[in-house]
This record gives C-alpha cells, structure tokens and sequence, in this order.
C-alpha cells in the first residue's frame, strides 16, 4: 500500500512518522473530513466521511476550514502578513492584550511559533532572571515532571556560533531534573532549582491530571523558594478544557502560561505569557523569533480568542460533560478500564489485549478519527463539535470497541 501512496508523493517526506495511507482532501460545513487513497492499481479511491475527535491534536480546535478564521487570516494578510519586529502590528498587540488580560493584572505576552518553542523560551525568561537575580550563585537546576512533554527544540543555541546568544543563561541540558507526579520533592533539590515547568494535565503521556493537592504543593513551593512556576497550556489551554485555561482548574498562579496549539486555529503561533518577576532578566535582544507575532496568524488567534466568551467556554463543559457520561456507561459496560479528562480533552485506558492504536485504526474505517497518547486512546473533538456529532462519534467508538472486546 505504501508503494502507491508514494505516488502522490510520501516518498517526499523524512519517514518521522507513521503516515497512514489515508490522505485527507477537504472538509465540510459540519467539520467531517474527507480521505483519499491510491489503491494498490494506482487509482484514487474515495473513501467515507469522517468525524473529528481529534483536532489535529488540539491545533484546529474551530474545525478544519473555519470561515472566520480563514476570513480574518485572509483580511490581514491583504494588509501586513509579516513585518520584522522593530514594527508592532494591530493584530499582534491585541492578542497580546487580549492573553495578558485572560491570565492575569500585570503580565505582557511574547509570540513565537509551536509549542516547544514557547517552552523553551519560558525556560529561558527564568534563567536569565535567576541569573540576573541571583548572579553570585544562580540556583542551576529547572525541574519538570516524570511522562511530561513539553516539545522536541532546544540545542540550537548551542550550535550557534555566536557566544552573544548564550551571554547570560548559563543554561544547558544538564539543567533539568525530573521529578515524581503527586510526590513531594527532595528539599536539597529544591534549593537549587529556579524553575519548575508543569503540564496540569498530561497529555501526551495519556491525558493524565496531577492531583490538586499537588498542584497545591507546587504553588506554595515555588512561593517559598522564589521558584518560577511555568505551566505548559499548550495542549490544555484556549479553551480545550471548558475553561481557557487548564490551570484555572487548580487555582494556580503561574508566572509564566505558554499556549499554542489551539491559540492558532490551525495556523502555526505560540505565545509565552509572563508576570512582572518572569520578566526581570528580559531586555531588548534576550529572545527573539523571525515569525513570532506574524501578523496574519495573531489575526486569526484573535479571532479564536473573541469566540472564547464565558458563554461558549459553558458549552465546552457541557460537551464535555456529555463525553464524560458517555465514558462512565463504557466503563459500567466494560468497554474501557478507565478514563480521566476534562472538557474536550479525555484519554481511555482500553481494556487488556485491546491496542489503542488498533482502535484508532478501526475507528478511522468506521468514520471517526480519534488519537492515541501512550498506551491510551485520546479523544480531543474541536471545541464547536455538534451534539449530535458528539452521538454520532460516540456511537462508532462504541460500535469498535464492543467489536473489539468480543475478538
Ligand atoms: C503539553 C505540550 N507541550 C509542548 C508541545 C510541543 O508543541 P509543538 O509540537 O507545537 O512544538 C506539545 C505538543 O504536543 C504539548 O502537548
């Protein structure tokens, strides 16, 4: 099969992922997608409509081909489409606004591209104010939690020949220390480390909450010992979660949220959200990213942010809720062992013998793209999904499952 996907073009493609031979083409107004395949005598073969619970992993969190946001990408690229950042541009300073006043009084808002580049500059923000701060002994270490996920950047730095843009951070990979999830942490350890980076809810290793007690722990800790707290939201913030943000759940106060994904609606833009203390080792030239604030896209995060009123954040808890019922009757029926979530983030721990990514492949026949984190099946619906797609897609992950429970 692969040697006649190949013809429209897979062999194109670094072999970094596990490419299905289902090729999707185009969307509808209900937000189904439409797949594709070259059969094995090269003749393109169509095949059914299909329900998204998968978002693109969070990044289309309004559905495919969304007409506003294409609209207000389009109206602002006819415009300024990307300027180089001695310029502010109206969309870029609104978002900002617009994401400093959605976490909190007194903090400002830097914008790169994907998620792990806000990590990575959230990373570096707290280095550079430890040692700005504390230049005569800056604590070394950034602690981040055992099966987190916070991107795939972050040697470039390293590699690039200019001492001038590495003055000042000291920071290398020897740096971090992970830790146990919901266990508190060696005091030693704390006292030399300046920040601590935390998904609230584990998405990539299955959708896996963090206790609230721990949470709690977390805040009071980094209170103490003067720690930056840095909380992931790329996957579990802009609304995902019911709320905009996933910490908003544990009544934290980060000093730094960094959000993607779904920030962009589609389009590639990734923000690092920081409070007064966070930004004390940041001048002119610390951080930096050609297309960070790109015009085009904030027009369209703005866009994603104005439909995010309390109203629509409601019926994300409500869908969510939905799933969540859902969920407990497959438990109650033994169609999957467990599951936690939120919102329209969940992951299900599938019974023994029964292969997540089995599942997702089965469910992709029947008409339902769902994703797999871990050993887990993931089920992230974009944010406006119907309650009626919601029944819809909830009634084919039934049907494979109680198929696949009976093998
Ligand atoms: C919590 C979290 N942080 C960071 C990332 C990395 O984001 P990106 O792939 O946009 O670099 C992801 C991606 O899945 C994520 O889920």
């Amino acid at each position: 099969m692969r040697k006649s996907v190949s013809k429209i073009g897979w062999e194109n493609l670094v072999d970094t992922y596990a490419y299905s031979d289902w090729v999707p083409y185009k969307t509808d107004r209900f937000g189904r997608l439409y797949f594709e395949r070259v059969n094995s005598l090269g003749k393109r073969e169509k095949l059914g409509k299909v329900i998204d619970f998968s978002s693109a992993i969070g990044a289309t969190s309004f559905g495919q081909s969304n007409w506003k946001l294409i609209l207000a990408w389009v109206m602002q690229a006819r415009k300024i489409m990307q300027i180089n950042n001695s310029f502010m541009t109206k969309p870029t300073v609104e978002l900002a606004q617009k994401l400093n006043n959605a976490v909190g009084h007194g903090y400002k808002t830097f914008f790169v591209n994907s998620g792990a580049e806000a990590n990575e500059n959230a990373v570096m923000a707290a280095t550079y104010r430890e040692n700005k701060v504390n230049f005569k002994k800056p604590r070394p270490y950034i602690l981040t939690l055992s099966d987190s996920f916070h991107g795939r950047t972050g040697l470039m730095r390293y590699a690039t020949g200019q001492s001038k843009f590495r003055d000042g951070l000291y920071l290398d990979v020897d740096k971090f220390k992970q830790v146990s999830v919901n266990k508190p942490i060696d005091e030693v350890l704390l006292s030399k480390t300046h920040a601590i980076m935390i998904e609230v809810i584990q998405g990539e290793s299955g959708v896996n909450p963090v206790s609230k007690d721990f949470a709690t722990y977390l805040k009071v800790v980094c209170e103490i010992n003067d720690i930056i707290m840095i909380v992931d939201e790329v996957q579990t913030g802009i609304g995902r979660t019911g709320k905009m943000f996933g910490y908003q759940h544990y009544n934290l106060c980060p000093d730094i949220v960094t959000t993607a994904k779904g920030l962009g609606g589609g389009t590639p833009i990734s923000a690092v959200t920081m409070n007064e203390k966070a930004r004390e080792g940041i001048g002119p030239g610390k951080l930096g990213s050609t297309f960070g604030g790109n015009a085009a896209n904030c027009a369209v995060a703005n866009k994603v942010m104005d439909t995010l009123t309390p109203k629509f954040l409601d019926t994300v808890e409500y869908k969510g809720n939905l799933l969540g019922g859902q969920f407990q009757h497959f438990k109650r029926g033994d169609l999957i062992k467990d599951f936690s979530g939120v919102g329209m983030l969940w992951g299900l721990t599938l019974p023994d013998g029964v292969k997540a990514s089995h599942v997702k492949n089965e469910c992709l026949k029947e008409g339902l793209a769902v994703l797999t984190a871990g050993e887990r099946l993931r089920i992230m619906p974009p944010l406006n999904t119907s309650k009626e797609a919601i029944y819809d897609g909830i009634d084919i992950l039934e049907y494979v499952l109680r198929k696949e429970c009976q093998k």
